[in-house]
């Protein structure tokens, strides 16, 4: 049994896509998810979908160590970051080496960063008239957005498009590749 925790911000839909992609493999199961948000939606998903969960506050994840000691409790094969917007501590990255996984809505290393995440990546990609966009998982590293590249998927943009309809195209590719890809990394892990 192979075993995962997710760390989510916002919404959570890629937590809802992931739960209901692996809802049917006996072999994968969520064993939490992680907020720093209190009043985050993806806590109601999670209540919603029976999922466990966990609020931690920020003097939990970077001062007393309560989140790693979490993390080391449940040993998760793999901590997938789902709209995580915070920096993860040194000393978690180093518990879990190749462990931690981030996507990030833009084809990076262009357009990650602090402060570069939702609807503030597809506007800039729009303003500077690129021709494609996409989606980017990569492993985690101590700094925004910069860990080693997994994989990418693309999609094309034309003149016509708004920030929401390159939102809307980058989503589907989240919720067609996340699953799957945490799938083939529990399965060669
Ligand atoms: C996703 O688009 C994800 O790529 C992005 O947050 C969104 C979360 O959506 N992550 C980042 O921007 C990280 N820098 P969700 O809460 O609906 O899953």
């Amino acid at each position: 049994m192979k075993n995962i925790v997710l760390f989510a911000s916002g919404s959570g839909s890629n937590v809802e896509n992931i739960a209901h992609y692996f809802k049917s493999n006996p072999d994968v199961t969520i064993s939490a998810v992680l907020s720093n948000k209190k009043d985050a939606m993806v806590l109601e998903r999670c209540n919603r979908l029976n999922i466990s969960s966990l609020y931690f506050n920020r003097s939990s994840f970077y001062e007393k160590d309560l989140v790693r000691k979490i993390l080391r409790t449940l040993n998760p094969d793999l901590i997938v970051l789902a709209g995580f917007l915070w920096k993860m501590p040194r000393n978690l990255i180093q518990d879990f080496p190749d462990k931690i996984i981030n996507i990030h809505p833009a084809l990076l290393p262009k357009y990650g960063g602090k402060g570069m995440y939702g609807n503030r990546v597809h506007q800039a990609v729009k303003e500077n008239r690129e021709v494609e966009t996409g989606i980017t998982i990569h492993f985690v590293n101590e700094n925004y957005d910069e860990g080693a590249i997994i994989y990418q998927a693309k999609t094309t943009i034309s003149p016509e498009d708004t920030v929401q309809s390159i939102a809307s195209r980058v989503q589907a590719l989240e919720y067609k590749y996340f699953p799957k890809i945490i799938e083939k990394l529990l399965n060669e892990g």
